[in-house]
């Protein structure tokens, strides 16, 4: 069985002490940085930009998950290329031309992933699964941390990782909003390959233990 990834997503972090939460992120289990980027457009709510995801980018060391909630998502390929982005995910519902935002997304040298909202469904990946380095399916509503987890999402893994098996590809699943001790175990026994957290993780008051626990259970 391959390992089961841990990626804290940076919007709980407390951002006056970001270099603090990041050296903790750094010295834990977790294996990449979950970097949420909104627009207030495709979601409503506002997250980041290039400049803090420069700042994050100087002190994190592991690999960084960029999530791009923000409609017409080619116009910035090329920044978050040079700003250190290793998986780029676009939206689903903000593509127009996804299989050439995908080739883009490649071309630029980074691993290409796509986020499906809750309520698209896991077949109208199929003609573009082979292209796809990591699918990310969103267990909320895209735009803020702290929601709680939607149950159908256990039947969406099933379903993408039956698509997966059947098109020979390795597409990663990745599962982002609402994750906990709870849901950890039973979302990778269903396919997930990658759990995000926010909330859980910096909101726990021993953060190094409470990642631990969430990757011994993903791998469980
Ligand atoms: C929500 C973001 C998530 C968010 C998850 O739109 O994509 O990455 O940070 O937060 P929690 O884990 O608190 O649901
Ligand atoms: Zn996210």
């Amino acid at each position: 069985m391959t390992k089961k990834l841990i990626a804290p997503s940076l919007l709980a972090a407390d951002f006056g002490n970001l270099q603090r939460d990041i050296e903790m992120v750094n010295l834990s289990e977790a294996d990449w940085f979950h970097i949420d980027i909104m627009d207030g457009v495709f979601v409503p709510n506002i997250s980041y930009g290039m400049p803090v995801l420069e700042a994050i980018k100087k002190h994190a060391k592991k690999t960084i998950d960029v999530h791009l909630m923000i409609i017409d998502p080619d116009r910035y390929i090329k920044e978050f290329s040079n700003l250190g982005a290793d998986y780029l995910t676009v939206h689903f519902e903000a593509c127009t031309h996804l299989h050439r935002t995908l080739q883009v997304i490649k071309a630029e040298g980074m691993k290409a992933g796509v986020a499906i909202n809750p309520h698209t469904n896991v077949d109208l990946l199929k003609d573009v699964i082979n292209d796809i380095d990591l699918v990310l399916v969103m267990s909320v509503n895209p735009g803020f941390g702290g929601q709680s987890f939607i149950e159908n999402t256990y039947k969406k893994i099933s379903q993408l990782k039956e698509l997966i098996v059947n098109s020979n590809s390795d597409t990663l699943i990745e599962i982002d909003g609402g994750v906990s001790d709870k849901n950890a175990a039973q979302l990778c026994k269903a396919g997930a390959d990658v759990l995000v957290a926010g909330s859980f993780v910096f909101k726990a008051e021993n953060q190094i233990e409470t990642i631990q626990n969430l990757r011994q259970l993903a791998n469980s």
